[in-house]
């Protein structure tokens, strides 16, 4: 009878792991496992039959085999289910590439002019978005009435506070707080009430620029910004410092350089001029100086502003300041 058993259950366990479905398996646990008509329950049955001594080995054996037997249907059981479901993944199939986004045109812009400071030996530092007038307008020396505080170009909160409208005002937030040398620029969103067009837009970047210490002259104030200049745009860029005016500085220069797509000889983007302007600067006025409370006998300093957007689109030819906002993927994966 042992030999019967163990035989039976050699076949029963073969059978088992050549089943194909789950149906096949609960067939094959009815025909040896089940209760009643079971191949393996009714060798129990003969039990009784048996001579006293070999009853219980017998009894043990057909209870391992049982045991056992039920171990292999739920093993085949597990490979089944998980063969059904890997065909239903086509592991052939190609992958799907992961869509990778990039930095927004505007802050790999800002980064290259923060690297090209750096590397001169400038500090980053950043200032409020939200003003008061006195960092926006009266430290900088611009005066009450003066037109650039009109209503019509300023966002104010409430009486006194104001989204700035240049990053100037970081440069007073910083004298007031640090003894020259001082040489830092600060990046940053400015806001003014602006009617939107292809070069308007009511938010914007600048980047602001400081330098001051004793015996800084024009001259420094020219070979920085020619240095920015010829690593932004390249070596072949003309510049030319043309006299202007701001409230904060004295003397005052727009910078212009060569045009970019007709080299200087007209052309649409440049209206026929032949140059662009990029930026403002000039020597810090002695009036600012004597708000943060610096001798302007002993310190001298030059500054810089310059319009982001504005780099960003002579640099790659953009000739519409709205595609900075629009959030196209069209346009934005281009850089
Ligand atoms: N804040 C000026 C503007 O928004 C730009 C500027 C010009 C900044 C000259 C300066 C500067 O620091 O010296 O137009």
């Amino acid at each position: 009878m042992r030999e019967k058993v163990e035989r039976l259950s050699k076949t029963a366990k073969d059978r088992i792991n050549q089943a194909s479905t789950e149906e096949e398996l609960e067939q094959l646990r009815i025909e040896f496992l089940g209760r009643k008509q079971g191949k393996i329950t009714k060798f129990i049955k003969g039990i009784p039959d048996l001579p006293l001594e070999e009853r219980p080995l017998v009894g043990k054996l057909i209870n391992e085999v049982k045991i056992k037997l039920k171990k292999s249907l739920d093993q085949r059981k597990k490979e089944i289910s998980q063969e059904k479901r890997s065909k239903r993944i086509d592991i052939t199939l190609p992958g799907k590439k992961p869509y990778l986004g990039s930095l927004h045109p505007i802050t790999q812009t800002l980064k290259e002019i923060e690297s090209i400071f750096i590397g001169l030996g400038f500090q980053v530092i950043t200032g409020p978005e939200i003003e008061t007038e006195y960092y926006n307008f009266e430290a900088l020396n611009i005066p009450r009435y003066h037109p650039v505080r009109d209503e019509q170009d300023s966002f104010y909160l409430d009486d006194i506070h104001l989204l700035r409208t240049q990053t100037s005002p970081v440069q007073i937030r910083v004298m007031e707080n640090t003894h020259p040398p001082i040489r830092m620029i600060s990046p940053g969103k400015c806001y003014r009430r602006d009617a939107i067009d292809a070069s308007h837009f009511p938010m914007f970047h600048q980047v602001e620029g400081l330098a001051v210490d004793k015996k800084v002259t024009f001259s420094d104030l020219k070979g920085s910004l020619t240095y920015f200049v010829h690593r932004m745009f390249g070596r072949k860029i003309h510049l030319r410092f043309r006299p202007s005016y701001f409230p904060f500085t004295e003397p005052s220069a727009e910078v212009d350089i060569s045009c970019i797509i007709c080299k200087g000889s007209g052309c649409r983007v440049c209206s026929n001029k032949g140059w662009l302007e990029i930026l403002g600067s000039g020597m810090v006025d002695p009036e600012v100086f004597k708000k943060v409370g610096y001798d302007p006998k002993e310190y001298q300093g030059f500054a810089f502003g310059m319009g982001v957007e504005r780099i960003c689109m002579l640099k790659y030819g953009i000739d519409d300041i709205r595609l900075f906002f629009q959030n196209d993927i069209r346009f934005l994966s281009q850089f």
